[in-house]
């Protein structure tokens, strides 16, 4: 499986998600194995070629994540090429287009999935990008604006010839925002009507869903929410696919997952990062995450946002979720999580 010249070890990929796909949290979904590529939080162009800290730092990555996807987002064909060219100095392997985002804030400057409203608009941002950077340049779409304007299968037709390298397909429309399924029957579509591969992305949250949207004539899958509630998933799916057993992963390993989450986020605070750090040349100094004082709130809010997926499915999952929630401190966190996870008929003794 290739997107340009750049070879995925497999064909499930972690889907790019706001406020969750962070370094840390990609580096952790590669060590469980299984995951073909990994993306980026959505990075704003404009913060990128103003070189604005906080946005900086949503696009660090490291090298154990390879190859690794930055996603920018960004309605102006001359800074989305800009900005893909930051990227690729930055030394990533693929820059994706936001083009599925329907949130007000981004989509009303003609970014995210409004570019879909603006087929011809869009494929300018794309050929620009594309004649800026020798790295592939990829988009990332829904199934349209609404029901009434589905046009993945011709968007993706325009930014193959474009210069497009590759498209993945949320099947909703931006109206849908998460309501309803995603089509899976249009991402067929889309993946047929192009040469380029298609990933196709909604809903798997089983590893064995992983394995049968593969199977059912895309390239690829990405995987959002499922990967949020089990971070094994890719490792499940790349074992099913290759006729072995799936593994189990015990409670102890998802309470490990956690400490290990809270731990790698303060290293990053910290300024230290496990392996070599990428940062926007020029800039001096990788971009910092939060001072020391907020640092402790910011990594509780974390844990919070990542809590609320992965505690769905685990058995008693609603009180630890309320639990995670109520957590004011590293402390009690960790507290709750070794609580919960490690030795559930001993606590307390
Ligand atoms: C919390 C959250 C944040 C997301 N942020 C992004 C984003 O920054 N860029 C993007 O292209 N899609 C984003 N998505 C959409 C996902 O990449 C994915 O296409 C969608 O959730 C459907 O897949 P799933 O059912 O596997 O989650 C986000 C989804 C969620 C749940």
């Amino acid at each position: 499986m290739k997107i340009g010249a750049v070879s995925l070890p497999s064909p499930f990929a972690l889907a790019p998600m706001a406020g969750m796909t962070d370094t840390a949290f990609r580096r952790l979904v590669k060590r469980k194995g299984g995951c073909g590529l990994v993306v980026t939080e959505m990075v704003s162009s404009e913060g990128l070629v103003r070189g604005i800290d906080r946005t900086l730092e949503y696009a660090e990555y490291t090298e154990e994540e390879r190859p690794v996807s930055i996603q920018i987002f960004g309605g102006d064909p001359a800074k989305m090429a800009a900005a893909a060219a930051i990227v690729e100095g930055m030394g990533a392997d693929i820059v994706d287009v936001n083009m599925g985002c329907p949130v007000p804030k981004i989509a009303k400057h003609s970014a995210g999935c409004s570019l879909m409203k603006e087929p011809a608009h869009a494929a300018g941002i794309v050929r620009a990008m594309a004649k800026a950077v020798k790295i592939p340049v990829t988009v990332k779409m829904r199934a349209g604006w609404d029901e009434r304007s589905v046009n993945a299968p011709e968007l993706a037709r325009l930014m193959e010839d474009a210069g497009a390298a590759a498209v993945a397909v949320h099947g909703r429309t931006a109206a849908q925002s998460y309501r309803g399924s995603s089509d899976w029957g249009l991402i067929a579509e889309v993946a047929s009507g192009v040469r380029i591969p298609v990933f196709g992305s909604g809903d798997c949250v089983e590893a064995g869903e992983l394995v049968d949207r593969l199977r059912a004539g895309v390239s690829g899958v990405l995987v959002g929410r499922g990967a949020l509630r089990n971070p094994w998933i890719f490792q499940q799916a790349a074992a099913l696919e290759s006729g072995q057993p799936v593994p189990d992963v015990s409670l102890e390993e998802r309470g490990r997952f956690l400490l290990e989450y809270i731990d790698m986020l303060l290293r990053e605070g910290e300024g230290e990062a496990d392996g070599f750090r990428h940062a926007v040349p020029g800039t001096g100094a990788a971009p910092s995450a939060p001072p020391a004082r907020g640092r402790e709130r910011w990594v509780v809010n974390k844990l919070r946002a990542l809590g609320s997926w992965y505690t769905k499915g685990l058995d008693g999952g609603s009180h630890l979720r309320v639990a995670l929630n109520t957590a004011e401190s590293i402390p009690q966190l960790r507290d709750v999580i070794r609580g919960f996870f490690f030795a559930p008929t001993t606590a307390g003794v």
